[in-house]
């Protein structure tokens, strides 16, 4: 928590708003969340918790009070309908899975989806990987049991590569403070490696030949989608034509692709070590991603999350579930942006396709009466998990596109609009996921089923996904009235400096 020099100290944003009163990064510690130990296990050790957070607070940040400031204003520009939000990636990365092949694949299928929503929302698209410190689950139970040889032994459940590891031994299973420095340590390599991916080119991303685009040649597609997919990726080809034309090279200014990384805030001692000041701005940053989101389960209003959330600067994420009401959901927005700060505050609601319709439209309407200023996003997987009749625990990629349809149609409906998505996805093949073109079934489930808590969509659903998504948003900016404001935007990704 020491003081930091940083490049670009002159940049102001930010010291607009006070910092928040009564609170430092630790004053989440007097608050006690009776539910929160079926969050998270204690730590067994005390003592070694303090040295770990202490080692993590000695380490340089991952990431500076001026980017973080950025995408604030990049989310500020999204409120105001200019800009689109894809925030995507594991729904736990693993220390295991800090590879180059990992990593390569999951930041070009978040490439190339947010290319494919820039032609079709002819607006740029804000970047944000669920990356880079992914590290920390919230289970609904402390505890597992499982029979081995014959005997029943129950275990802490496995909260994530942060918190313990997912072998089902004593050892992996008791929670050990030094993880967060091993998660640190793994999240600075994930970014170094994504930072320079994006400084050489990457020519994976900008080359639409390169994409993986076997599955529109499947005969589970119907003729119409089979057009307007090829339409859809020429367009984007073409556009990509044209920009080199003009003599700008995507990917080739360090610059041009900017990228954003995010976490849930779970575990409250490893936000907190890396939360500090930095000379000449006001306020505490956590520096350990851009924009940390408080989940679902630990949003409760006199819960030491909302504590430690209200104070820092960085723009924040909440999950909103079916269960949310709009009294709830104004005094969360009050807690956590009392200044109305612009860019500040994204909403995460995660209903599931059966719950929508019927909660989402009171929610949209008490914000806008309110006069709110908020991010609207769509999480259309947290509340879409099943379980097959095997004990699998899978989606449905069309409860998926259902939600993300229903959320798009029920903003418009409500004067309002659908600003950005929350995926849990890979880049790679794996079967996680039912449906989508390339007919992933219940029996393909054990083929490729890698992920250690939710199942996530693979690279082809979530390409699929994009263009989707992108017919919908492109029969929109075709509509005379929209009632929402589209610029007449041509850049792809954050090209035009500011
Ligand atoms: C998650 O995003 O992985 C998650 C646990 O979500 P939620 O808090 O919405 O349940
Ligand atoms: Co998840």
């Amino acid at each position: 928590m020491h003081p930091l020099n940083e490049p670009n100290p002159s940049d102001p944003s930010g010291s607009a708003v006070p910092p928040a009163a009564n609170w430092t990064p630790e004053t989440w510690r007097s608050r006690v969340d009776p539910t929160a130990k079926a969050v998270v296990a204690p730590y067994p050790d005390e003592a070694q918790v303090r040295q770990a957070a202490g080692v993590l607070g000695s380490l340089p940040p991952l990431v500076t009070s001026w980017e973080v400031e950025r995408l604030k204003q990049l989310i500020a520009q999204a409120q105001e309908g200019k800009r689109f939000l894809l925030q995507g990636g594991d729904c736990a990365e693993t220390l295991d899975e800090c590879t180059p092949g990992v990593i390569t694949a999951k930041l070009k299928i978040l490439l190339q989806m947010s290319l494919v929503l820039v032609y079709a929302g002819k607006k740029p698209v804000i970047r944000v990987g669920r990356m880079a410190g992914q590290y920390a689950k919230p289970r609904s139970s402390m505890s597992e049991t499982r029979q081995i040889d014959g005997q029943t032994l129950t275990l802490p459940s496995y909260f994530g590569d942060l918190i313990n590891r997912a072998p089902f031994t004593l050892e992996c299973r008791t929670p050990n403070p030094w993880l967060m420095v091993e998660g640190y340590k793994h999240a600075a390599m994930t970014l170094n490696f994504v930072r320079s991916l994006l400084d050489a080119g990457f020519a994976d991303i900008h080359h639409p030949e390169y994409w993986d685009l076997g599955f529109m040649r499947h005969a589970d597609l119907t003729p119409e989608l089979r057009d307007e997919y090829s339409r859809l990726k020429a367009m984007v080809a073409d556009g990509l034509r044209f920009m080199s034309a003009m003599g700008q090279k995507p990917g080739g200014d360090p610059q041009s692709v900017e990228f954003y990384t995010s976490h849930e805030g779970l575990n409250l001692e490893y936000e907190a070590a890396q939360t500090r000041t930095v000379p000449r701005r006001s306020g505490h940053y956590n520096l350990s991603t851009h924009m940390p989101w408080l989940g679902e389960r630990t949003r409760r209003l006199d819960g030491p999350h909302i504590e430690y959330f209200r104070g820092i600067r960085n723009p924040v994420g909440v999950k909103i579930g079916p269960s949310t009401t709009a009294e709830e959901l104004l005094r969360l927005i009050d807690a956590l942006n009392p200044g109305d700060e612009p860019g500040k505050l994204v909403l995460i609601p995660r209903m599931g396709v059966a719950k929508v319709e019927r909660v989402l439209p009171g929610l949209i309407d008490a914000v806008r009466i309110a006069g709110r200023r908020v991010l609207w996003t769509c999480d259309p997987m947290h509340g879409n998990g099943i379980v097959t009749s095997g004990g699998v625990k899978t989606r449905s990629f069309d409860d998926v596109l259902a939600e993300l349809e229903a959320s798009w149609d029920i903003h418009r409906a409500h004067g309002s609009f659908l600003g950005g998505v929350h995926i849990e996805l890979t880049g790679l093949d794996v079967t996680e996921c039912i449906g989508g073109s390339a007919g992933i079934r219940e029996s393909d489930l054990s083929r490729s089923y890698h992920t250690l808590c939710d199942p996530r969509l693979n690279y082809e659903q979530s390409l699929e996904l994009a263009f989707l998504l992108a017919r919908r948003m492109q029969r929109v900016s075709a509509e005379p009235n929209t009632g929402v404001t589209t610029p007449p935007a041509f850049d792809v990704g954050d090209r035009h400096r500011h």
